[in-house]
């Protein structure tokens, strides 16, 4: 039966991520067939550094797909079956401050973990509310398929503010790149490979590695190969060094506790010190990003607008961020009931941890959403270090919707990164100037 053609608009279009995304719509395009693509972001100027690329890329490979470029609510969503939402509240250049800021005070900074995620948060929660909102406006039925950062709050401040809405999903692509990275080492195809895991977002462990064509659980043979190796990502020769330091750490967590696969950001809690003394304030990931991805992928744009062709310029893909948002959306729109690992209210999946907590584990996609694997009850341990963590995204949640200085002051203090709450109140203190105009509390 021929699939029938989406609509798809993505938020944040003036990511340099999205041409990527572009090349993944492309390649899977008898996949994922589509009828129209919007591209909208409220900075017009964004998307313009990229238009004459996607443009002249859509009518090379896609020429039969209405293409719209807008910072226009209403052009936007009208109509529009599938949201991939890619936003940053505040640019790059509140990244730079969510990493920097934290470093002053000899505390972890980054972008979606410790008192930089937490500010981050605060900013994307209003954002994203105001967005679900206006796409319930003109496309009540859209699935709204959500990357925004950091996941694990927006996740829940979405499902505080749209608990009855169905069709909202949370989703990270780490766990997935990771997949293709185990794939690597144990020289099988990722998509033979289907994991069972839990946790929160950035803050979860794989239990199982289901070898599909077999039954066979892989994860022992892996734990067993980094037992004696250290962990790369799949494409480690382009990877900067601190991505390769992260995934090293996974052999470091995994040498104190053997048990579990743990997601690589569980590196900022079991080590903040370490994590800190190797940070250099005045050169963080987002430096790091802005002089590779953002430059490369504005220079190639640039180019193309010069000469208006796209002669010697390649097809740019996404080995993993394009291509998990197509085969999610895939797995939704045609009911493929493919296995990802995704965020979902917990509601007994995992009985000894609170019903309204938004847990990320191993479930099919369907067209009704996810239908997640039940976990069971979880460790001691794994459930001490969850309740803290997501009493942290709880507060941080209440704190941003209720403007709530003590609440705020009580989510820094629980979070791992942090604990001391003389520190807490320090970073939150320097937080809340340098986000004045994103969100203040009382
Ligand atoms: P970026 O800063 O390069 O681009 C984001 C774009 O969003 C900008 O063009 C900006 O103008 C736009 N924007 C800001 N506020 C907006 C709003 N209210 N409505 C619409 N557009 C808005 O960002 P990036 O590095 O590509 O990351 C985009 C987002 O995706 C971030 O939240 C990032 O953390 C997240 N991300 C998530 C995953 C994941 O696994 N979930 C992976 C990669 C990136
Ligand atoms: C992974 C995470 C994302 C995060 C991204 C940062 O993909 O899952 O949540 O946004 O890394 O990548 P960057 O290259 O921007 O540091
Ligand atoms: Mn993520």
């Amino acid at each position: 039966m021929e699939r029938k053609k989406q609509v798809v608009t993505i938020v944040g279009a003036g990511s340099t991520r999205i041409p990527a995304l572009i090349g993944s719509l492309i390649n899977y395009k008898d996949r994922f067939p589509l009828k129209k693509l919007v591209l909208f972001d409220i900075d017009i100027k964004r998307i313009e550094a990229l238009q004459d690329y996607i443009r002249l890329t859509m009518e090379k490979y896609c020429p039969e797909v209405e293409l719209v470029f807008t910072d226009k609510d209403e052009e936007a969503y009208i109509d529009t079956d599938y949201v991939f939402c890619n936003m940053r509240a505040g640019n790059f250049e509140m990244r730079g401050l969510d990493e920097k800021i934290p470093l002053k005070y000899d505390l972890v900074g980054q972008e979606t973990c410790g008192p930089g995620g937490f500010a981050y948060g605060m900013r994307s929660i209003g954002a994203m509310i105001d967005m679900v909102k206006k796409v319930r406006e003109y496309a009540p039925e859209a699935w709204i398929l959500n990357y925004t950062n950091p996941a694990a709050i927006v996740a829940v401040a979405l499902d505080k503010a749209f608990p009855d809405d169905k069709k909202i999903l949370n989703i990270c692509d780490q766990p997935y790149s990771m997949i293709k990275s185990f794939a690597k080492i144990l020289e099988v195809d990722m998509y033979d490979i289907e994991p069972r895991f839990f946790g929160l977002n950035h803050f979860g462990w794989f239990t199982k590695l289901y070898y599909t064509p077999t039954g066979e659980d892989l994860l022992p043979k892996l734990k067993s190969f980094l037992s004696g190796h250290e962990f790369k990502p799949y494409n480690a020769e382009q990877r900067e060094a601190s991505w390769l330091k992260t995934y090293k750490n996974v052999n470091k967590i995994m040498s104190f506790f053997p048990e579990y696969l743990p997601n690589t950001y569980l590196q900022y809690y079991f080590f903040p010190d370490e994590i800190v003394k190797d940070s250099d304030p005045n050169y963080t990931r987002a430096d790091e990003a802005l002089n590779g991805r953002e430059r490369e992928v504005l220079e190639l744009c640039k180019k193309v607008k010069e000469q208006n062709s796209l002669e010697g310029i390649p097809l740019l893909t996404g080995a993993v961020h394009g291509n998990m948002m197509v085969e999610v959306a895939e797995s939704i729109a045609y009911d493929l009931k493919k296995v990802f690992v995704i965020m979902t209210r917990n509601e007994g999946i995992i009985p000894n941890l609170p019903e309204d907590a938004m847990i990320e584990v191993a479930g099919e996609l369907t067209k009704y959403g996810v239908v997640a694997y039940k976990v069971g009850e979880i460790g001691t341990f794994y459930k001490g270090l969850m309740e803290c963590q997501y009493a942290y995204e709880k507060l941080t949640v209440e704190a941003c919707l209720e403007s709530n200085y003590e609440k705020a002051l009580q989510a820094l203090t629980l979070n791992r990164t942090i604990v001391n709450p003389v520190k807490a109140k320090a970073v939150l203190d320097d937080l809340m100037e340098a986000n004045k105009d994103y969100w203040y509390l009382k």
